[in-house]
């Protein structure tokens, strides 16, 4: 059993902290945000995250898991510190990497000899070195080693993701430190890769922007099946049995939005320019994913009659994706926020109610309401926007009845166009 401190209490902390705790280690987790503090040592989840409530209650019964208000309170006794804080997205591109180094600089003083601190946040190649230098500029005894521990989880599955990952991977200069933060993942069943620190901050880069290019691949595949009648569903299909390929991260959707994608592939592409290397095939990447946004308000105005000034549109769901009640970089409030642009007025309904009500004050202007039905009062066309499981199953006899027109754009290719048209709609989906 080692003993652990997770800084910062998001959506990777405080799955990292769970989970490990979970795996029989002796987990402190920090945040600087008191309220989440008070709220995690109550039991209460700030997250909407599946199987996180039973393993933080689990470890904080088995005295196995804690939280504090601060990084320096909790890393006095630990044998490892993983950040796990921001590095969001600085006006160049580039990763801001404000909060990594004053969590290092804040904790430098306090950590004892034998501390290995690991960074799991994203950050670019050359961190884990700067790391090091904030911990010695600082004052931190010379017995502490730094390494790189990228992570993978998806969020809405981060637990499982945690727990059962694809592959560990640790870059580390120091093979004794290596092997002594493999040592903490012993009971995950998987792959670990030990590496030098780049690699290990280039695997994770590469890894979401490999991702991110599939997703523009299939979206513009989408596109030109739109223009030459063919169904992007039947080409992926055709195309994931090739296991070369795979069927993975190629639904076409409104362009890939959340947290990650965005910020990451913006950061590697700068990366690429400050080392003179040209990039395109990233910048066309990202280049295709705005596209997409854009092509949704177009399909929608498309379905208005070509002006959206004064028109009602109804929506459903405004987080990046299903199961996560994450509003970061969500394509949907890109619609939204351009359907209000252009004069319509827009109804929200989202299934995560936090979420919502987070929507509310981040777009005001946006009505939220409470169900499915509510939105599509009154509205002349209906966006789904995520593809909550619940929107399959409304009673489409009764949104047409509610509706000035029964139009449905649906941008995450979720509904059965051929029962919709049955029923009289007109539906627009993508690539089909
Ligand atoms: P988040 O915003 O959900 O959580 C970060 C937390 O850190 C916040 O609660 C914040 O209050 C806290 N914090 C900031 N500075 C602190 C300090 N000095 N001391 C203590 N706490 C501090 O962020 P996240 O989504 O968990 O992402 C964290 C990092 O992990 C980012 O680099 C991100 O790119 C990376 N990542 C995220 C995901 C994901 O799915 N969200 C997956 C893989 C990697
Ligand atoms: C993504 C990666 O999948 C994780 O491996 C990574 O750890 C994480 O980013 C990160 O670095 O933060 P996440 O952002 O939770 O995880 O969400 P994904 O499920 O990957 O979806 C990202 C976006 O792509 C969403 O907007 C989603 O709707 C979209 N997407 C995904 C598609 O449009 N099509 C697909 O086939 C798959």
């Amino acid at each position: 059993m080692s003993k652990v401190a997770i800084i910062g209490a998001g959506y990777v902390g405080l799955t990292t902290a769970a989970c490990l705790a979970s795996l029989g280690h002796d987990v402190t987790g920090a945040d600087i945000d008191a309220d989440r503090v008070a709220r995690l040592n109550r039991g209460e989840i700030p997250i909407l995250e599946d199987g996180l409530p039973e393993l933080v209650a689990d470890g904080i019964a088995g005295r196995r898991l804690r939280f504090v208000v601060g990084a320096v309170t909790a890393v006095g006794n630990a044998d490892f510190v993983f950040l796990c804080v921001p590095t969001p997205q600085a006006d160049d591109g580039s990763a801001d990497l404000g909060f990594v180094e004053a969590a290092v600089r804040e904790i430098a003083p306090k950590l004892r000899p034998g501390t290995v601190v690991i960074n799991k946040s994203t950050v670019p190649v050359g961190t884990t070195r700067i790391v090091k230098r904030i911990l010695s500029d600082a004052g931190a005894t010379d017995r502490i080693y730094v390494a790189s521990n990228p992570e993978f989880l998806r969020e809405g599955v981060a637990v499982s993701d945690f727990l059962h990952p694809n592959r560990v991977v640790i870059g580390c200069e120091d093979p004794e430190a290596a092997v002594r933060v493999s040592d903490l993942y012993r009971n995950v069943d998987a792959p670990i890769l030990v590496t030098d620190a780049a690699s290990a901050e280039m695997i994770k880069y590469a890894s979401n922007a490999f991702l991110a290019t599939k997703i523009s691949f299939i979206n513009a595949i989408a596109g030109l099946c739109e223009a030459v009648d063919a169904d992007v569903r039947e080409v992926a299909l055709g195309m994931g049995y090739d296991t070369r390929i795979g069927f993975e991260f190629l639904h076409p959707g409104p362009g890939y939005g959340g947290s990650c994608f965005p910020k990451d592939t913006a950061a590697l592409l700068h990366t690429a320019r400050s080392s003179g290397f040209d990039f395109s095939l990233l910048q066309g990447v990202i280049d295709v994913n705005r596209r997409q946004h854009e092509r949704m308000v177009e399909k929608i105005r498309n379905l208005a009659g070509g002006d959206l000034d004064g028109a009602t549109i109804a929506v459903w769901g405004l987080t990046f994706k299903a199961k996560t009640d994450d509003l970061r970089d969500s394509p949907a409030l890109y619609i939204t926020d351009h359907l209000m642009a252009e004069g319509a007025k827009v109804r929200a309904y989202e299934p995560a109610e936090e979420a919502a009500a987070r929507a509310a004050t981040m777009q005001p202007g946006l009505e939220i309401v409470s169900d499915a039905y509510e939105a599509v009062a009154g509205a002349s066309v209906l966006g789904v926007l995520t593809e909550w499981d619940e929107f399959r199953w409304v009673d489409f006899e009764r949104v047409k009845a509610g509706m000035t027109a029964p139009n449905v754009v649906d941008t995450r290719n979720l509904l059965d166009p051929t029962a919709l048209r049955r029923r009289g709609f007109t539906y627009v989906g993508v690539g089909r």
